[in-house]
């Protein structure tokens, strides 16, 4: 295997242990520990155990987590009221819902709800929009991820072709967003992409949260290129592999992250970096609430 491995697992502990010491220095200046409030709704397994590792996670950086645990029938008017209620509550500094959401509550109304300040996992249209003109409150916990991974990889990104497989809102593109407001040339490529190869082996740095396994094979890779395999998809044998066909990438590859160990642990390392910045923002600006106006217009 020609390509080294990125390792997120190692860079996720490391981001921990800076936010570990930033927790205990907030606490020791000010007297203010980060709160985060993560909703719950109905008891989808996979999103119960996101949530407790999230809590688990905040717990050994000593952040304070509050877990509200929901029924899957609660109306839509309520879970709004509730998310109301932690917005203007001046203990809890971020925010988060669960997703997904049962089929009966508008994801876009809950979002949209949650105070962009306090909107930690950076899907509130205003922290979107703000990604776009280059000012966002919060950018989401994996592009931020992703970010790090390359930066503590000692990977330059200025003028280098990036090309990202995938445009979902919570990944692929505020992915691209990043790199090009870091000077990066990017392409980002979709299910309506023509002759995906061709735009894959321009890469220098490329990105796949495509949710399909095996979809980029050794042949699609130039020599050299960054990989970052942001897919998770569990095999019928209980498996877990990512987007890439990684023995093959990793021959052509510099550089490659695995599956797992890769991208995933560095989602809930940036989760706990925008919480703390959340608070000290909220503790600088002396309130709670309020610019949110600046940023919706
Ligand atoms: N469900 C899957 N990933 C995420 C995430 O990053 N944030 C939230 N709120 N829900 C998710």
């Amino acid at each position: 295997m020609a390509a080294r491995l990125i390792d997120g697992k190692a860079i996720a502990a490391e981001i921990r242990r800076e936010v570990r010491l930033d927790v205990a220095a907030m606490d020791a200046q000010t007297g203010v520990v980060p709160c985060l409030a993560a909703i719950l709704i109905g008891n989808d397994p996979a999103s119960a155990t996101y949530v407790q590792n999230k809590a688990r996670a905040c717990k050994e950086v000593g952040i304070t987590s509050v877990r509200i645990d929901l029924p899957a029938d609660l109306p839509e008017a309520l879970l709004l009221q509730e998310i109301a209620r932690l917005n203007s509550d001046p203990a809890v500094h971020a925010i988060l819902v669960q997703l997904p959401l049962p089929p009966h509550i508008s994801e876009k109304r809950v979002l949209e709800t949650i105070l962009p300040e306090k909107d930690v996992d950076g899907f509130h249209p205003a922290n979107l929009g703000g990604l776009l003109v280059g000012k966002p409150l919060f950018v989401a916990s994996t592009p931020l991820g992703i970010l790090e991974l390359l930066n503590r990889s000692n990977v330059g990104i200025e003028g280098k072709h990036a090309v990202i497989v995938g445009w979902s809102v919570v990944v692929g593109k505020p992915t691209a967003f990043l790199l090009l407001q870091h000077h990066a040339t990017v392409t980002i490529c979709h299910i309506k992409t023509r002759d995906l190869a061709a735009h894959t082996r321009q890469a220098d740095i490329l990105v796949v949260a495509a949710g399909k396994p095996g979809l980029v094979t050794g042949s699609m890779v130039k020599e050299g290129a960054v990989v970052i395999d942001v897919g998770v998809n569990r095999l019928i044998d209980g498996r877990v592999v990512g987007d890439v066909d990684f023995p093959r990438v990793a021959e052509k590859a510099s550089l490659i992250t695995p599956v797992p160990g890769g991208v995933g642990p560095m989602t809930v390392a940036m989760l706990l970096r925008n919480t703390v910045d959340a608070c000290r923002r909220i503790r600088d600006a002396g309130c709670s609430q309020g610019a949110a106006g600046d940023y919706i217009g």
